[in-house]
């Protein structure tokens, strides 16, 4: 056990809360259902393409947790569509945890449905229009006695392969394939992304506590899923940082912490590496100042159809 971190045993009860995942159905995410739902959240509801490992998941949670409160929402995040239809199937009063988990990593170049770079529409559009749609209800809940509503945004130090910009506005909406190391390019400005969502959150909803996490670099599908080169890139990048692969199911401990933690050592908008360490790394993304801002400015644009 690598980690001082134990959620069977570090996280409360979450008696009467809410909980929304996305890529519940494999990896991390799957393994984060798992062990939210043996501390009795009044729901959760998770999301992920497919229903057969979803249904399976459902029973297996029943047999840990058989009262447990599990809904599958099926939902393609490379299809805005889709997230919007996925929101509309959601039925709580309340939302005290969004916890952005899907994720791809250096896929082969693709658009999503709606045109813009696959990565960067699964990664980040995709749950920035989940974010945006929830934003209503999450300050609600935000608003109830008691409450401790939180955002957590998967991320991963792999941002830092991103484009000098951080992200490539003029080019978003292409494949983004030019040059070598082209899928790693696009993972880290999805990445990127998504780390400074987590912070302009947290600056424009203080009463949120949003946080991005890197799991941590895990033993899951999308590793052992890569052409034989990138996932070469992977195990050699561990091995000459010193970094040890760990478990998927170790790999949901960030997220975990981040989201249903003790809320007193958690800064709002920052960026933790396992588990629970402030990263110290995130100078590169913020450099830019006015970056955070024109994202913001420019996903709320992108979105406004939806
Ligand atoms: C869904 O998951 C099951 C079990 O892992 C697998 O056999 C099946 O091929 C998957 N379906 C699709 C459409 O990927």
């Amino acid at each position: 056990m690598p980690f001082n971190f134990n959620p069977d045993k570090d996280l409360p009860n979450l008696n009467g809360k809410v909980v929304f995942l996305t890529g519940g159905t494999a990896g991390i995410g799957a393994s984060a259902v798992l062990a939210l739902a043996k501390h009795h959240p009044a729901k959760i509801y998770f999301t992920g393409r497919n229903s057969t490992r979803a249904n399976a998941l459902i029973t297996r949670a029943h047999t840990l947790v058989p009262d447990a409160n599990i809904v599958f929402i099926k939902t393609d995040l490379a299809s805005l569509a889709s997230v919007k239809a996925a929101f509309a199937q959601f039925s709580s009063p309340r939302l005290d945890m969004l916890i952005c988990s899907a994720g791809i990593m250096a896929t082969p170049p693709a658009l999503t449905d709606d045109g813009y770079e696959m990565q960067f529409g699964v990664n980040y559009l995709a749950h920035a229009l989940l974010v945006k749609l929830f934003l209503p209800l999450l300050l609600a809940t935000a608003d109830l006695p008691h409450a401790d509503v939180r955002i957590v945004i998967v991320t991963s130090l792999g941002y830092r392969m991103a484009p000098k910009t951080g992200v490539d506005f003029g080019n978003v909406r292409t494949k983004q394939d030019a040059g070598p190391g082209a899928p790693w390019i696009r993972y880290g400005q999805s990445k990127t992304a998504g780390l400074l969502l987590a912070g302009e959150l947290a600056r424009r909803y203080p009463q949120i506590m949003s946080t991005a996490v890197h799991p941590g670099v895990i033993n899951t599908g999308l590793v052992s899923g890569l052409p034989l080169g990138a996932r070469l890139v992977v195990h050699v990048g561990c091995f000459v940082q010193g970094v040890k692969m760990i478990s998927p199911e170790q790999g949901c401990y960030n997220m975990l912490w981040a989201a249903a933690g003790d809320k007193t050592g958690i800064v709002n908008g920052e960026l933790y590496e396992p588990v629970g360490v402030l990263s110290k790394t995130t100078s590169k993304p913020r450099a830019n100042r006015q970056l955070p801002g024109e994202l913001w400015e420019w996903t709320q644009k992108e979105l406004e159809g939806y």
